[in-house]
């Protein structure tokens, strides 16, 4: 089907409502503290972090050769975080989470993808969560965070349905290597962004632009959720996927612009939230993908998550484009202030509207924030402090949205910091910072900004600081 019947057919009812609705957000009913058992945390990303990526046996991955920033640079040193990973649980443990979200780095397991198993790749993983452990801090262990091995993307990555076998082979390896410590897990982050942004839009890797290319990845990184989902489920185990999820917005009252809205909505969330969630693949979606659904698929996807992991930065506004299919075109700048310096739009509302979408359109589904944060070029001050008073800000009228929401009766179970620390992001290098620990990329040492301690006053209090 092309694009343009997409457009004629797309269904009314969206994931997301715009923001002039009921859903306004107001103070009032906002809840003294969060609830008992609400969990705490930070996040982090093997590539963004690790560095060493030659180390131990590690194989190439499809992000390891891109450069991002002024100057360009890719994912080595990262935070160098392979080797100062003892530290690093030490500012953990000061900071005071319940809770840490990594992901182990597929490459460090498996060089190639399948076959050989790398055991030191394994013992680093093992060690840090035992480090974890004894420090008090419980690890959220996600499978697959975007670093597919390039091996596996010579074989067609997730064109082809044979990636999600590989990647329950994965996930079964790296259970029998920590699963006996580990409750919490998530198998693939953001598989809309992958599916999007690597085989729709082509602005990630493996670049491509092409329909056909971006509906295989859905179906195929749908099945690896669903897989491992099933095969991991149980024994008191909490697990989940995560996935982007912004309010849609048309750039303009046009219908052309609401339609490009509406489609994008239908592509980048419920192309993976309606069948993740148990009700298949959405009208006009399922009859495109019915050539790629096997008998059993659906069920395999729907193999019921203990909870659905968000992750949000902003909303995105879109209008109607004329190039190829899926382009990242449509995709256009907030009409309105303010923004941050890279552009996403500062938007609290945006993520109370997306809790009660989830809520009121997959009833009985706790969800997590697994990423929320705010990226700034933070830089150390003479006294040798980084205050970073924006982050604190933007923090703080997120988690009072997460707290209106609650008090909206959505099932929020938690919430987690991106990031951890000062990181490599995908496409703009080390010039956007977005940790609560800033990082000096050449020496690797470490200065916990101000909102860290904002953040572990937020903690420890378990309510919103002004
Ligand atoms: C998310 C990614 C994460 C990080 C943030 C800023 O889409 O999951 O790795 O780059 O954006």
């Amino acid at each position: 089907m092309r694009r343009r019947e997409f457009l004629q057919v797309a269904p009314a009812g969206l994931l997301v409502n715009d923001s002039s609705g009921p859903l306004a957000m107001g103070t009032e009913g906002i809840l003294s503290t969060f609830p008992p058992g609400f969990v705490w945390g930070v996040s982090s990303s093997a590539l963004q972090i690790e560095g060493a990526l030659e180390a131990d046996g590690r194989g190439p991955s499809i992000w390891d050769q891109i450069k991002g920033g002024e100057p360009a640079r890719g994912p080595e040193p990262a935070a160098g975080h392979y080797h100062r990973w003892p530290d690093d649980i030490r500012l953990l443990q000061d900071l005071g989470v319940a809770a840490y979200r990594f992901s182990v780095a597929w490459p460090r397991v498996l060089p190639e993808g399948a076959g050989a198993v790398n055991q030191k790749g394994l013992d680093f993983y093992d060690q840090l969560v035992d480090g974890l452990l004894s420090a008090g801090i419980t690890p959220w262990v996600c499978l697959h965070h975007w670093d597919l091995p390039t091996p596996l993307q010579k074989m067609g990555g997730w064109i082809q349905r044979e990636t999600a076998n590989r990647f329950l082979d994965y996930a079964l390896v790296v259970v029998g290597r920590i699963g006996d410590r580990i409750r919490h897990w998530i198998p693939v982050n953001e598989p809309n962004v992958v599916a999007y942004g690597g085989y729709g839009a082509g602005v990630y890797p493996p670049g491509h632009m092409n329909e056909e290319f971006f509906f295989d990845s859905v179906h195929h990184q749908n099945l690896a959720q669903g897989l491992a989902l099933k095969a991991l489920a149980g024994r008191n185990r909490f697990i989940g996927p995560t996935l982007s999820i912004s309010p849609v917005r048309p750039a303009s009252s046009n219908p052309q612009d609401v339609a490009a809205a509406k489609l994008h909505d239908l592509i980048y969330h419920r192309a993976f939230l309606d069948p993740l969630l148990g009700y298949g693949y959405p009208e006009p979606l399922a009859f495109r993908m019915a050539p790629l659904v096997r008998p059993g698929d659906l069920e395999v996807i729907a193999h019921r998550p203990d909870f659905l992991g968000l992750n949000y930065y902003g909303p995105e506004y879109r209008q109607a484009w004329t190039g190829a299919p899926f382009s990242n075109d449509g995709n256009v700048s907030p009409p309105r202030e303010p923004i941050t310096s890279e552009k996403t739009p500062i938007d609290p509302q945006g993520l109370f509207e997306i809790l009660c979408s989830v809520r009121d359109r997959y009833p009985r589904t706790p969800i997590v924030i697994t990423e929320n944060g705010f990226p700034g070029p933070d830089v150390v001050g003479a006294d040798g402090r980084v205050d970073d008073a924006e982050r604190i800000r933007f923090l703080r009228s997120h988690l009072l949205a997460a707290q209106k929401a609650l008090a909206a009766g959505c099932d929020l179970r938690g919430y987690f910091v991106w990031s951890f620390l000062d990181c490599w992001e995908w496409t703009w290098g080390y010039d956007q910072r977005f940790g609560l620990v800033h990082v000096d990329f050449d020496t690797g040492v470490r200065i916990p900004k101000s909102s860290f301690s904002w953040y572990r006053s937020v903690l420890r209090s378990n309510k919103i600081r002004p």
